[in-house]
């Protein structure tokens, strides 16, 4: 017998998703999208830009456009790869939708409101708290259910919307019978979680109104420089990680992810020179490792004949994976087959 078709366990499958809302961060390359791209081989990958997620805030419709365009071709030039992936955009997939509402009459208003991405962002965006808002975990549910992923890499503020899904997975199975997998969270061995490099204790995020708070992928060689430069620290001049360090633990991880140094090969790299030095360093580090994606970005987004051939592969493929799922669900909540 061949040994590839052999006896080995089925890979098994992953499923994530990102929203399209401007460039990625260094936060979410580093935190989650560089390590999608080295789940490929081992596992079976779906990967997703949500741009129905993204509306539950106010977008602009050009805006949206070419957000969720730009976040396709970013995802690829991270390393995922359309042939060993099912790349897609989650609108051209309407199993998404449907599922969703059939789910969201398995979770409850109470589980929902518990949510604590709900209240946050109820907060920040009083003047709209609507009811995708709200429903948003029911759709996320729906995203990871209608593949029957196993494992969903995630972090840490997408934990209780991952909890809610399992719940929702549970209660469905026990009511209607074994329909959905439960899925796990899938926690990266090297995944580093960075944080703002103006408040430390802040996770980077696009949303900041400092601009120096938050790298992009994107990001010139210069611009990067300049915001690791005034990044900020503390008034010791010692680079080694220690608890109360958080602006150099964090420097430290970045530049660990980079070049794939430990803590305690920099700390000895940098002994004896002061945290400008160290900043610099980073920055060339930073800025080297990302020049590679940003030319690739650069190349994909020019060819928009070959990126709408991905985008419709990987949502062809996306809908055949779930409509199957979708039959059977539609099948036992007892709706009447249409024939
Ligand atoms: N809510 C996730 C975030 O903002 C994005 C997301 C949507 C997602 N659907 C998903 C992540 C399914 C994992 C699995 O980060």
């Amino acid at each position: 017998m061949c040994q590839h078709e052999s006896t080995a366990a089925p890979k098994k499958r992953i499923f994530s998703g990102i929203q399209p809302t401007g460039v990625f961060t260094l936060g979410n390359y580093i935190g989650a999208v560089r390590n999608w791209g080295k789940l490929q081989d081992e596992y079976e990958c779906i990967y997703c830009i949500v741009d129905l997620h993204a509306i539950t805030v106010m977008q602009g419709p050009a805006e949206l456009r070419n957000n969720t365009m730009r976040a396709y071709a970013l995802m690829l030039a991270c390393g995922i790869d359309p042939q060993k992936s099912v790349a897609f955009i989650q609108s051209h997939n309407p199993n998404h939708a449907e599922l969703s509402w059939v789910l969201s009459c398995s979770t409850m208003f109470g589980e929902l409101s518990r949510m604590t991405q709900f209240k946050d962002k109820s907060a920040r965006h009083a003047d709209n708290i609507n009811a995708g808002l709200f429903t948003y975990p029911v759709l996320m549910a729906a995203d990871i259910l209608a593949y029957n992923a196993d494992l969903v890499p995630i972090g840490a503020d997408q934990k209780q919307h991952l909890e809610l899904a399992r719940n929702v997975a549970v209660r469905f199975n026990q009511r209607f019978g074994d329909t959905f997998t439960v899925p796990e969270p899938y926690v990266p061995q090297n995944g580093a979680r960075v944080m703002s490099l103006q408040d430390p204790t802040k996770k980077m995020s696009k949303s900041d109104e400092n601009a120096n708070a938050c790298v992009y992928i994107l990001d010139d060689k210069d611009t990067i420089m300049r915001k690791f430069k005034r990044a900020v620290t503390d008034s010791d001049a010692e680079v080694c990680y220690r608890e109360g360090k958080d602006g150099i633990n964090n420097l430290m991880t970045i530049y660990g992810c980079v070049t794939g140094k430990t803590m305690d090969e920099i700390t000895v790299e940098f002994a004896g020179r002061g945290y400008g030095d160290f900043k610099i360093a980073v920055g060339e580090a930073v800025a080297d490792h990302l020049a590679p994606v940003r030319n690739e970005y650069a190349r994909l987004y020019a060819d928009k004949a070959y990126l709408n051939e991905c985008i419709a592969t990987g949502s062809e493929q996306a809908y055949r994976m779930t409509r199957k799922v979708l039959s059977k669900v539609y099948r036992r909540v007892g709706f009447v087959d249409h024939k």
